[in-house]
C-alpha cells in the first residue's frame, strides 16, 4: 500500500474560503485543534466572486429596512422552498456578522455620516449589501484569513481530498493528497465541516475557477449524507461573453445596483417588457423611476434589471434565441450611459465599480465609461447541497457538518445576490461552534486500514491503466457541454433523459481514465479525480431536475413552465442507494411557525 502521513485534530476543516475560514476561527476560539484544507492556496477562493456586496439588513441607507424584510425577501426569492429557519437566522444574524468583520479590519465603504454604505441589489427591497467597492469577497476573505493565522489553525494547502472516512455512520476523517508532491494525508478528526462551495465546473461556462468540482457535495453524497435541492441551478445574468478565453467571468450585479442598463441590439431596454406580476408594485415600469431609485429616491420602485437573477438571466436568454443579441452572443450592459445624468459618471464608476473597469479594460479592450459591456448568463452558484440541521449545520451523518455554498437550505429555488457572503459566516460561524461542541462531547473514531486500503486503490487506478485509456480531460469537456446543452438555464424531460443517458457513459468511461507518469504535479490525475465529483453532482443535479415537473427559481422547465402549489410542499432529496444507484426522492417541508409567517403576509 502506498505510504501516508498522518495528520490528527479534533475539527478538520475542508474547503478555506468564507464558510471554512470563518468555522475555522470559530471552532479554534472554542479552543479545539483545528486544521483547514485548502485545495489550493489560501486566499483564493469562490468567495471572491461575490463581488458587489454582502447582505445584511444593518439599515444604515432605508431605515425601513430589518431583519423581518430580509427574511421575507429571502423566502419570495427562493421561492418559498427554502429551509425558513435557516432563512430566519442568517436574517437576524447577518448585521453582527458583518459588524464583526468591521471591528477584524474589514473596510468597508461609507456614508456620508461614516457608516458602512449599503448598495441595491436584485431581490432585496432596500439597499443592503454592504460592499467594498466591487471588491467585497476579497476583502472579506482578506479580513478572515488574517484573523485565522493568528487564530492558531495548521493550515494545509493545496491539498486535495479523494474521501471522508467513515465508522458506524460517523465521520471520523478524510483521506487526500498533496497536489504538487501527490503524496498521501490522512487526517483523523472528531467532526469534519465541509466548506468546499460550489460546482460550476459541471458546466461549460461558469463564474467558479478549476476547484469548483463540486467535492464536498460529491465527498458528503459517498459518505451516505443526503444532498437536497440540487436541480437549482443559479445562472447569473451577466458574465463575459467576449473575448473567448474569459468566458463566464463574472461581472457584478453592482454594476445594475449602480444604475447600468441591459439592452438588446435592437438598443431596447428590453427588461421592461417582462416584470413578473408579484414584482409589478415595485418595479419601476419607466427610465426615470428606475433611474431615481438608483439614486436613492425612497418612493422611487426599483428598475427591472434588478429582479431577481433567475428572471434576468431567462429574460436574456429569451433575446438570444430569439435574435437580438450583441455581436458575441451576448446582451449590453451599459453603465456609461450614467454620464447623461451624472457630471462626474466617469469618476464615480472607476470609484464604485474599480474592478470592473480594469476587467473590461485589460481583458476586452473596453472602457466601461464609454461604451458598453457585452454579457450573458453563467453558471454562478448551486443553491443545492448537503442537507444539514438549520441551527447546528450537522449533516444527516454525525459528525459531519457543511457549510456555505456546499451546504442546502437557505436559498431555496433561487439565491439573492449578496446573502451568500452573509451565508457563509453566519452559518461558518454555527458550524465551527457546533462542530467543536461535538469534538469536545465525543472521543475520536478509528480509521481502518481497508478504507485507506480501497481509497488509496481509486485514487492510483488511472496510472493503471496504460497509455490507451480514456483521456480525463476529454471526459471533463464532453461532461461540461451536456450539462451546459441540456440541463442550463432552459430544461426538458426529453433533453434531461438524453443527458441521463450521456452522463451514463462519462460514468463508464471515468472508470477507465488513465494518465502515465509519477503523482508530482500532475493536472491529468487531478482532473481523474475531480471527474468522479463532477459526474456525481451533475448526475444529481439532473435526476432532481427531471423530478421537479414545474417550474421554480432557478429551475426552469419548457415543458412544465408554471409554478405548481404542490411542489411548494417539496424538497428532492438525493442520497445514496445500498447498490450504490442514486436514489430521488420527494421530502416534505415542515409547517412554518405562525410568526414567520405573519413576518411575510406584513412584508406583502
Ligand atoms: O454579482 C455579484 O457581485 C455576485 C454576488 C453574489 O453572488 O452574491
Amino acid at each position: 500500500m502506498a505510504g501516508y502521513t498522518r495528520h490528527d485534530y479534533d475539527v478538520l476543516v475542508i474547503g478555506a474560503g468564507g464558510a471554512g475560514l470563518r468555522a475555522a476561527i470559530e471552532a479554534a476560539s472554542a479552543g479545539v485543534s483545528v486544521g483547514l484544507i485548502c485545495k489550493s492556496l489560501l486566499g483564493k477562493a469562490h468567495t471572491v466572486m461575490a463581488e458587489g456586496g454582502i447582505a445584511a439588513a444593518l439599515a444604515n441607507v432605508d431605515d425601513r429596512d430589518s431583519w423581518k424584510v430580509h427574511f421575507a425577501d429571502t423566502m419570495r426569492g427562493g421561492q418559498y422552498v427554502n429551509n425558513w429557519r435557516m432563512a430566519e437566522i442568517h436574517a437576524r444574524e447577518a448585521p453582527d456578522r458583518v459588524r464583526e468583520l468591521e471591528a477584524w479590519g474589514a473596510v468597508f465603504d461609507r456614508t456620508t455620516d461614516g457608516r458602512i454604505l449599503q448598495r441595491n441589489f436584485g431581490g432585496h427591497r432596500y439597499p443592503r449589501l454592504a460592499h467594498v467597492g466591487d471588491r467585497t469577497g476579497l476583502e472579506l476573505i482578506r479580513t478572515l484569513q488574517d484573523h485565522t493565522v493568528h487564530a492558531g489553525v495548521t493550515v494545509h494547502m493545496e491539498c486535495t481530498i479523494v474521501d471522508l472516512t467513515t465508522e458506524d455512520g460517523r465521520v471520523t476523517g478524510a483521506f487526500g493528497y498533496e497536489r504538487e508532491r501527490g503524496r498521501f494525508m490522512l487526517f483523523g478528526a472528531r467532526a469534519v465541516i465541509l466548506a468546499t462551495g460550489g460546482i460550476g465546473r459541471a458546466y461549460r461556462i461558469t463564474s467558479n475557477s478549476w476547484e469548483g468540482t463540486g467535492d464536498g457535495h460529491a465527498l458528503a453524497y459517498r459518505a451516505g449524507a443526503s444532498l437536497i435541492d440540487m436541480e437549482f441551478v443559479q445562472f447569473h445574468p451577466t458574465g463575459m461573453v467576449w473575448p473567448p478565453s474569459v468566458q463566464g467571468i463574472l461581472v457584478t450585479e453592482g454594476v445594475r445596483g449602480e444604475g447600468g442598463v441591459l439592452r438588446n441590439s435592437t438598443g431596447e431596454r428590453f427588461m421592461f417588457g417582462d416584470i413578473p406580476d408579484n414584482y409589478k408594485k415595485q418595479t419601476a415600469d419607466n427610465e426615470e423611476e428606475g433611474w431615481r431609485y438608483t439614486q436613492g429616491d425612497k418612493n422611487a420602485r426599483r428598475p427591472p434589471e434588478l429582479l431577481t437573477r433567475d428572471h434576468v438571466a431567462r429574460c436574456i436568454n429569451r433575446e438570444l434565441k430569439a435574435g437580438r443579441g450583441s455581436p458575441h452572443g451576448g446582451v449590453f450592459l451599459d453603465i456609461s450611459w450614467i454620464k447623461e445624468r451624472l457630471p462626474n459618471a466617469e469618476d464615480h464608476i472607476k470609484r464604485k465599480l474599480p474592478s470592473m473597469y480594469h476587467q473590461f479594460k485589460q481583458l476586452a479592450d473596453i472602457d466601461i465609461t464609454r461604451e458598453a459591456m457585452e454579457v450573458g448568463p453563467t453558471t454562478h452558484y448551486i443553491m443545492g447541497g448537503v442537507q444539514v440541521d438549520a441551527d447546528s449545520q450537522m449533516s444527516t451523518i454525525e459528525g459531519l457538518f457543511a457549510a456555505g455554498e456546499c451546504a442546502s437550505g437557505i436559498n431555496g429555488a433561487n439565491r439573492l445576490g449578496g446573502n451568500s457572503l452573509s451565508d457563509i459566516v453566519v452559518f461558518g460561524k454555527r458550524a465551527g461552534e457546533h462542530a467543536a461542541q461535538y469534538a469536545r462531547g465525543h472521543a475520536a473514531g478509528q480509521v481502518s486500514e481497508p478504507q485507506i486500503e480501497a481509497i488509496t486503490r481509486t485514487a492510483l487506478a488511472p496510472f493503471d491503466r496504460g497509455a490507451d485509456a480514456e483521456i480525463p480531460y476529454k471526459v471533463q469537456q464532453e461532461l461540461q457541454a451536456t450539462m451546459q446543452d441540456l440541463v442550463g438555464i432552459v430544461r426538458t424531460d426529453g433533453e434531461m433523459r438524453e443527458a441521463l443517458g450521456r452522463l451514463a457513459d462519462y460514468n463508464a468511461r471515468a472508470e477507465r481514465v488513465g494518465v502515465t507518469g509519477h503523482r508530482e504535479y500532475h493536472s491529468g490525475w487531478h482532473t481523474a479525480l475531480d471527474l468522479r465529483n463532477l459526474l456525481t453532482v451533475s448526475e444529481a443535479i439532473t435526476r432532481s431536475a427531471i423530478e421537479r415537473a414545474e417550474s421554480r427559481g432557478g429551475h426552469f422547465r419548457d415543458d412544465f413552465p408554471a409554478q405548481q402549489s404542490e411542489w411548494g410542499k417539496h424538497n428532492v432529496k438525493v442520497e445514496r442507494a445500498d447498490d450504490g444507484t442514486m436514489k430521488v426522492t420527494r421530502i416534505p417541508i415542515p409547517p412554518m411557525p405562525d410568526e414567520l409567517k405573519q413576518v411575510i403576509e406584513e412584508m406583502k
